[in-house]
């Protein structure tokens, strides 16, 4: 029976230096354990007198039950110690600058194409679409540009079936299609901004993959000075009040007179600089007054409509806006690249 007291006692003595669970578990089977200290004293009642079993099984329960609550204590210390450690390590420190989310941004070249859409639409105009994928007839021979003709060798075509289908090699295929379907009977104003393909090889201003905004305006007494002034507001929308244009003479089949769309140089206003190339000028686009021979090929009389068209590359605009020297930098994944154009958003 004293040693009953004593075993507890001994074991107080060895809970006091108990650090951490496995310990506490190691001294749940030295104590309570079918062989342990406690544990195997069980197995003496039965050798014991009758007037005895009583009070040591008494007894020994007693010892068991304080024995399992000491231990019970400890792990319960250890576990909450554990726990306030814990917290107290992996607490949240609110005032901490977050880790900062990159942003998706639109691309620049798409930012062009809706600035222009923008003030177009304001200005009465459709924005339409066509196929990448185009017929001969609607990409040259409509246009005024016959089989065999010298001006189809300016733009390298990507033929997809014998010489009839092929991918666009300009967005001016819509002008006849628009034409076609209006049966030369309403006016006409709308732009059409999609992807163009050419035989060039990619170097920094050339990519096989390119895309131009094109626009069409059909109505009666329509002069090269309607063009002008629509011209005009496009650039200052884009390049700023002071931005002005002129008209160099050029040729195209489709349209005549046709002209070549300068603007002065935002950069220098004028001056000279590297953008500009010491000119002062830049050349954004082609334009001109349809010619007769397209709007009769389109079902419109010629003695009765007139139209201007136009054609701005997208890239080269957006490579003026936001200083971009390579035209591969629309076309990259490169994420490095691309995160350029986030940058660029809050100029
Ligand atoms: N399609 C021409 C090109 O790819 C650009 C162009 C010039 C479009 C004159 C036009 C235009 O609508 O009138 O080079």
């Amino acid at each position: 029976m004293d040693n009953l007291e004593n075993i507890l006692s001994e074991l107080e003595k060895q809970i006091a230096d108990v650090k951490n669970i496995n310990e506490v578990n190691n001294l749940k089977i030295e104590y309570l354990g079918k062989k342990g200290k406690i544990g195997s004293l069980s197995s003496i009642i039965k050798t014991l007198p009758v007037e005895e079993k009583k009070e040591f099984g008494k007894k020994l329960n007693d010892l068991k039950m304080k024995a399992t609550d000491i231990i019970n204590e400890k792990e319960n210390k250890i576990n909450e110690d554990i726990l306030n450690d814990k917290l107290k390590n992996e607490s949240i420190d609110i005032t901490l600058p977050a880790t900062k989310i990159p942003m998706g941004v639109s691309n620049i070249l798409e930012r062009i194409v809706e600035e222009i859409e923008e003030l177009l639409i304001s200005m009465g105009y459709d924005v339409v679409d066509g196929p990448e994928i185009e017929e001969d007839k609607y990409n040259f021979e409509l246009l005024n540009i016959p089989k065999g003709h010298p001006a189809r060798d300016a733009q390298d075509t990507f033929y997809i079936k014998d010489e009839e289908i092929l991918l666009r090699s300009q967005t001016s295929p819509v002008q006849a299609r628009v034409m076609l379907e209006n049966e030369g009977k309403n006016p006409i104003r709308m732009i059409c901004p999609g992807k163009t393909y050419r035989r060039d090889d990619d170097d920094a201003t050339h990519s096989h993959q390119f895309m131009q905004i094109e626009g069409l305006l059909v109505d009666k007494d329509i002069s090269l000075s309607d063009l002008k002034g629509t011209i005009d507001e496009i650039v200052k929308k884009l390049f700023g009040e002071d931005c002005v244009t002129r008209f160099r003479p050029s040729y195209y089949q489709f349209t005549e007179p046709s002209v070549e769309v300068d603007i002065s140089c935002f950069k220098c206003k004028g001056s000279g600089c590297n953008i500009c190339k010491n000119t002062g000028w830049i050349t954004v686009a082609g334009a001109g007054i349809v010619h007769p021979n397209v709007l009769k090929n389109c079902g419109y009389d010629p003695n009765v409509w007139s139209g201007f068209a136009f054609g701005f590359g997208a890239e080269r605009l957006a490579m003026l806006k936001y200083g971009i020297n390579d035209i591969r930098a629309f076309y990259t994944t490169d994420l490095r690249e691309l995160e350029r154009f986030s940058r660029k958003d809050s100029e």
